[in-house]
């Protein structure tokens, strides 16, 4: 099956895009939800496999991405819903519609390469602009406040925990010591001070932008919520795919997914089932889905993407 999306060459080419298509298995008649629409790439393949009836909800917190996305899917009129919203909120979303369940959800994590690409939405230091890094613009919190206000212990401990930088203590001190910091570039340049101008293949202002996003975002507490939300819009035989980019957000869906495929989450060594859990979904991956080197090398982006799915029971 081709990649339509990539034939048109979006702002945005989705990641895994086949094989996504390929669990969701869309058909007429069914319903389906993309809580993270992006440029709508994902959600034109499931709208395109579910033809002639097949319908969507699109979520996304993005206003320029709702805009994109509206344009892109605007050639499956009515059958394409798209609303501005949260993918943790998956089943309030569902009910204003006045759908009870989907057959299909896809989340596909992190920022796309419209956020990425957009100098002054501040994610990336390739060009300098105002530390922002909020997907959802109506949001308060920017990453200039995190930098500015947080104490170098809470700041240590996000750059540590959601960047995995073995020297985030140093870059909290540096972040103290140099205050205010207002710019990506600045930001960059300080890490690199700490790295004493040493680069690897990766600039070493990556992981602590990467911490930074997913601390604005609250993008690990979303998730938590957002697994749950969609195993329970899901209706029975209903699949979720979710494509994740790292290692905190992979180890979270991974867990999720051990634990609601259990009828039973007791501990090991407990001879006696005490617990009650049952299981809600059943794993279709057993080993995450990984790219192509071929799609690696047309979208490098996609590199440390990761697919697992599940099938309500
Ligand atoms: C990787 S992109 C999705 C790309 C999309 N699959 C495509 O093919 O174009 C991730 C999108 O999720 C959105 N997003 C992030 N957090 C969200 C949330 N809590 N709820 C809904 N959308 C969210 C981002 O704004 C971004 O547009």
């Amino acid at each position: 099956m081709p990649n339509p999306a990539a034939e048109e060459r979006p702002p945005h080419l989705p990641v895994l895009y086949l094989e996504s298509i390929n669990i969701l298995q869309p058909k007429s008649h069914g319903r389906y939800a993309d809580g993270t629409l992006g440029a709508g790439g994902h959600s034109a393949g499931i709208l395109k496999t579910s033809q002639p009836d097949g319908q969507l909800l699109g979520l996304d917190v993005d206003d320029q991405a709702l805009e994109i996305a509206k344009a892109r899917l605007s050639e499956f009129g009515k059958r394409a819903i798209l609303i501005k919203g949260s993918y943790d909120n998956m089943t309030e979303h569902l009910r204003t519609i006045g759908w009870f369940c989907v057959d299909g959800i896809i989340l596909d994590l992190g920022l796309s390469s419209m956020q990425l690409n957009t100098a002054e939405r501040g994610f990336s230091f390739n060009k300098d602009a105002p530390l922002d890094m909020r997907f959802n613009m109506d949001q308060k919190l920017t990453a200039a406040e995190i930098v500015n206000t947080w104490s170098e212990k809470n700041l240590a401990k996000i750059i540590w925990e959601f960047g995995e930088e073995p020297k985030s203590r140093h870059i909290a001190a540096a972040i103290i010591t140099h205050r205010p910091v207002t710019t990506t570039q600045q930001l960059a340049a300080m890490v690199l001070d700490v790295y004493k101008g040493k680069r690897g293949k990766v600039h070493p202002a990556t992981r602590t932008f990467q911490a930074l996003r997913m601390a604005v975002n609250k993008e690990l507490d979303t998730l938590e919520k957002g697994l749950e939300e969609a195993v329970s819009a899901l209706c029975g035989g209903g699949r979720l795919a979710v494509i994740s980019f790292h290692s905190l957000e992979g180890r979270m869906v991974k867990q999720f997914f051990q634990r609601e495929s259990r009828d039973c989450i007791c501990p090991p060594e407990q001879p006696v089932c005490t617990c009650g859990h049952k299981a809600s979904i059943r794993l279709i991956t057993k080993k995450a889905i990984i790219p192509s080197q071929e799609e690696i090398d047309k979208n490098p982006r996609a590199r440390s993407a990761k697919l697992r799915a599940a099938e309500k029971l």
